[in-house]
């Protein structure tokens, strides 16, 4: 009956899940960066949303600050894989600062769609979560700014100068389903509105969408690893929610509360593009702590994306051999 302790646990893992190939990149930036030129390196905003990341990075000697301001002149200087906005590239330039960007080329791809669209004299609507540093990086890189929308509702309110010259990009960790949604709003205000269909959503944020909406069809519980200001791991536990599964957001295993599991015979466990796996396997001891547990993975899409290094990075490497 529910309310009862279970006796015995089934796992099952997500797939895929973890670190996607733009969280793989900007952490080996870092971790080459302070090789090659020694500690200490500055790296503007946590390098990626997640703690147990940024401590690691911290103890080899990297030095996470949120402004340029307090990086020292001519330290070595890397931006998060969120992107930043233009007046921060500036700032480094008119300083000197020797910098390397770890902004992940899907967002860097992004911006660029964005800069297009504003060439040709379009307004650009970005979706996307108002405070987010990968929004205030991409407002920040197109010329005249964006309307930033996040619900259907806000559509309703944009105002343009010319609903004919309207284009719209998005973030790229934002839920399928919701900005499916507020496209179509958009182009029903604007029909001649510009834009990438729903591809600015990233590769890695769809596909863990997808494997967490499988997951949560076979689950009672989900359990997914991500930070409370990670974007993508947000949309995963929101998926379980909202298919009626209780799902909660933990940082790591410590924060597993043994009255989830009442009435629970089947665990689902995911992770954001930002969770290292080893916090999936602490969280799997956990579980089986709480009753023996067995683990599987679902079957699920194979990923093959890879991202070079920067250029700087690459290149010294090879002058070291
Ligand atoms: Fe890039 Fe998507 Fe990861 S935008 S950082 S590949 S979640």
């Amino acid at each position: 009956p529910p309310g009862e302790m279970p006796t015995r646990l089934r796992v099952i893992l997500a797939n895929p899940r973890g670190f996607c190939a733009g969280v793989e990149r900007a952490i080996e930036i870092v971790e080459r960066t302070i090789e090659i030129y020694g500690p200490p390196v500055y790296v503007r905003h946590e390098i990626v949303h997640n703690k147990h990341v940024v401590e690691a990075l911290r103890s080899k000697g990297a030095v996470f600050v949120e402004e340029l301001d307090e990086v020292p002149d001519g330290a070595m200087t890397i931006f998060s894989a969120h992107g930043v906005p233009q007046a921060v590239v500036k700032e480094a330039q008119g300083r000197g600062l020797p910098v390397i960007d770890a902004t992940c080329p899907l967002v860097s791809k992004v911006h660029r769609e964005g800069q297009n669209q504003a060439r040709k004299g379009r307004e650009v609507v970005m979706i996307g979560h108002a405070g987010h540093p990968e929004v205030e990086g991409t407002r920040g890189q197109i010329p005249g700014g964006v309307h930033l929308v996040s619900r259907v509702e806000d559509v309703d309110s944009l105002r343009v100068r010319d609903p004919d010259l309207v284009a719209y990009v998005t973030q790229t960790t934002l839920s399928v389903d919701d900005t499916r949604d507020v496209i179509n709003a958009l182009k029903a205000r604007f029909p001649k509105i510009q834009g990438p269909d729903v591809k600015d959503i990233c590769y890695a944020t769809q596909n863990r969408q997808t494997a967490v909406r499988e997951l949560a069809k076979r689950v009672d519980l989900l359990l997914v690893v991500g930070a409370r200001n990670s974007s993508n791991s947000n949309r995963l536990a929101e998926i379980g929610t909202t298919m009626g599964v209780p799902s909660y957001l933990i940082d790591d295993a410590s924060m597993v509360q043994d009255g989830w599991f009442q009435g629970v015979s089947v665990v689902g466990v995911t992770a954001g593009a930002s969770a290292p796996e080893r916090l999936v396997r602490d969280l799997v001891a956990r579980i089986d702590a709480v009753a023996p547990a067995t683990a599987e993975t679902l079957q699920g899409v194979e990923e093959h994306m890879q991202f070079k290094l920067p250029r700087t990075l690459s290149d010294a490497m090879r002058e070291r051999g």
